[in-house]
């Protein structure tokens, strides 16, 4: 399962590549606000950063429009994926910006059958949100398994972007189901290192290791 850091906070986009965690980053208009960055400029930097994919958010409702600031954003690098919405209007840009060669990411996908309009409008990537489904008493999990079936049922390219992740069992879930790619904010990917039984171990080991007086260097 790939690794899409979900922030436009440079700085902890960087740690996570410098390790190989970051495949690639998704933003969006309120990451963008967090940053307090030009979105042109941040979106610049961090795709000349990461070589996957770097996911900038269209922010026009209107097919025309959304098509127009797409075209710009995809401008920007190769690696961009211009995000729309799963909106009519949406699909309609995804259609036209990914005939144009352009990767899109289609997002706010709350059910299968939004899933499947956007492998239909040729996405690159569907972006199910599971943290929002599971704040309304939604099982997000059940949604990323059906459509994890839909897509091999019919042999859609389309990749399944885990989004809204919100804890680690979120991306535990996610590789146990097949999802392709998880996008999660990089405390959730730190968090994945921890384990009570590892910090145990730890203290358990440092305490010994004094007591022999040794030294490695
Ligand atoms: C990613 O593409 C989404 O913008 C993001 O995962 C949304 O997460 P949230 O629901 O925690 O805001």
């Amino acid at each position: 399962m790939k690794f899409f850091v979900d922030t436009a906070d440079v700085d902890a986009i960087r740690e996570l590549a410098d390790l190989g965690m970051a495949d690639g980053v998704t933003t969006n208009p309120s990451l963008i606000l967090k940053s307090g960055r030009d979105i042109l400029e941040v979106t610049r930097e961090i795709a000349e950063m990461i070589p996957g994919p770097v996911s900038a958010e269209v922010v026009a409702l209107e097919a025309d429009a959304m098509i127009a600031e797409g075209r710009k954003l995809a401008k920007i690098a190769p690696n961009i994926a211009v995000k729309v919405p799963l909106t009519w209007d949406g699909l309609k840009t995804c259609r036209v910006l990914s005939d144009e060669g352009t990767m899109v990411n289609v997002t706010l996908c709350f059910s299968a059958n939004q899933a499947l309009l956007a492998a239909k409008a040729g996405a690159t990537f569907i972006s199910p949100f599971i943290g929002r489904l599971d704040d309304i008493n939604l099982d997000g999990m059940d949604l990323i398994r059906d459509i994890r079936e839909i897509y091999d049922n019919y042999n859609f390219k389309t990749e399944i972007l885990a989004a809204s992740i919100r804890t680690v069992n979120h991306v535990t879930q996610c590789a146990l189901t097949g999802a392709d790619v998880m996008t999660a904010p990089p405390n959730v990917i730190k968090a994945l290192a921890s384990h009570p039984l590892t910090d145990k171990g730890l203290e358990q080991f440092m305490k010994d290791w004094a007591k022999t007086g040794q030294k490695i260097l």
